[in-house]
């Protein structure tokens, strides 16, 4: 028998920004017992989400995140509807809102959306009625990336309180290191965004104030236990706030020469896809320090744990609080 948590508070995962610590390390906890169910070869393996309808809604492309979270449907036993925004009557004009609501109209429980526009799920979840996770918005938030970053770290070092973690590169566009920052700080890990001023906007610590920023990986990289690089997102115009790729290159770049200074033990992070030769070198990618094929692996039970939560909790919690 499944002890099913009935008073589990939240509706819907819009961002880290409104979890307690507790929150996390419920999600994190939870995804640890998923972890054996993935590795069995019969795939619909919980039956939680059977008779559920998960919508996955991506107006932006995706790899890692769609087929993770359609994979975690599916070992739950979810019903999963897979939307293409390409085909969709959104070419023909039809507003979010009017998407949103009639597809409403068909009664899914669970609707999983990417979108390119901040604070598009709040919006979402104020049309409908099915519970609401983000696969990022805009440059705002990715929580379920956060949380697979979290239980992978967690996962190398047995905790997160205390930890050096540097966040490197495009600082300024990504919703990755937001979502990270709420979720590190939370946690108890210390943490130091580096990158060039034109990519690391000083503003950012009046809402981390505990952050260090520093624009010299070189010098801080001894420190840290773990560093995490960020994709130069270069379709959101990364190109223009650096002088030229090479420069770029030459002062943040993870390549085997930086890393030599960096602690041995160091875990390597990225939430992909992998600029290869910008960001990050092949021999550090597919290096032993790198964990980066590992934060794949691990999206799955994390993304069961959130679903498996949201599908359990009460409908009625989320009037007063959203995951
Ligand atoms: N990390 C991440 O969000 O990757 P995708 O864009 O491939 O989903």
């Amino acid at each position: 028998m499944v002890d099913f948590p009935n008073s589990f508070p939240f509706r819907h995962l819009l961002g880290i920004e409104q979890l307690s610590q507790q929150d996390i390390a419920l999600i994190l906890d939870q995804a640890k017992t998923f972890e054996d169910v993935c590795e069995n070869p019969e795939k619909k393996t919980i039956p939680a989400l059977q008779k559920k309808i998960v919508v996955n809604l991506f107006f932006e492309n995706s790899t890692r995140t769609r087929n993770s979270f359609e994979i975690a449907e599916k070992r739950l036993s979810a019903n999963v509807i897979n939307f293409d925004a390409s085909s969709s009557s959104l070419s023909k004009g039809e507003t979010l809102v009017d998407t949103a609501t009639n597809l409403e109209a068909m009664r899914p429980d669970i609707i999983v959306m990417r979108h390119g526009a901040t604070g598009a799920h709040s919006l979402m979840a104020r049309h409908v009625t099915a519970k609401i996770i983000n696969a990022g918005d805009g440059s705002h938030e990715h929580p379920t990336q956060a949380l697979l970053d979290a239980y992978t770290i967690k996962e190398k070092f047995g905790k997160l309180d205390g930890l050096q973690v540097a966040i490197v590169g495009d600082i300024r566009n990504s919703r990755v290191v937001r979502s990270n920052l709420w979720l590190l700080t939370k946690m108890g890990a210390k943490v130091t965004l580096v990158g060039p001023p034109t990519l690391l906007p000083i503003e950012m610590k009046e809402t981390w104030p505990d952050v260090t920023l520093s624009n010299d990986f070189d010098e801080i990289i001894s420190k840290m236990d773990v560093i995490m690089m960020l994709r130069c997102q270069f379709e959101r115009g990364t190109g223009n706030y650096i002088p030229s790729q090479s420069e770029y290159t030459r002062h943040y770049q993870l390549n085997s020469k930086r890393l030599q200074n960096a602690k041995k033990e160091v875990a390597v992070l990225h939430p992909g896809p992998l600029n290869r030769g910008v960001e990050i070198t092949s021999e550090v990618a597919d290096g032993h320090n790198s964990l980066i094929l590992q934060q794949v692996t691990n999206g799955v039970p994390v993304r069961m744990a959130v679903l498996y939560l949201l599908a359990l909790s009460n409908d009625d919690v989320g009037s007063c609080k959203t995951l």
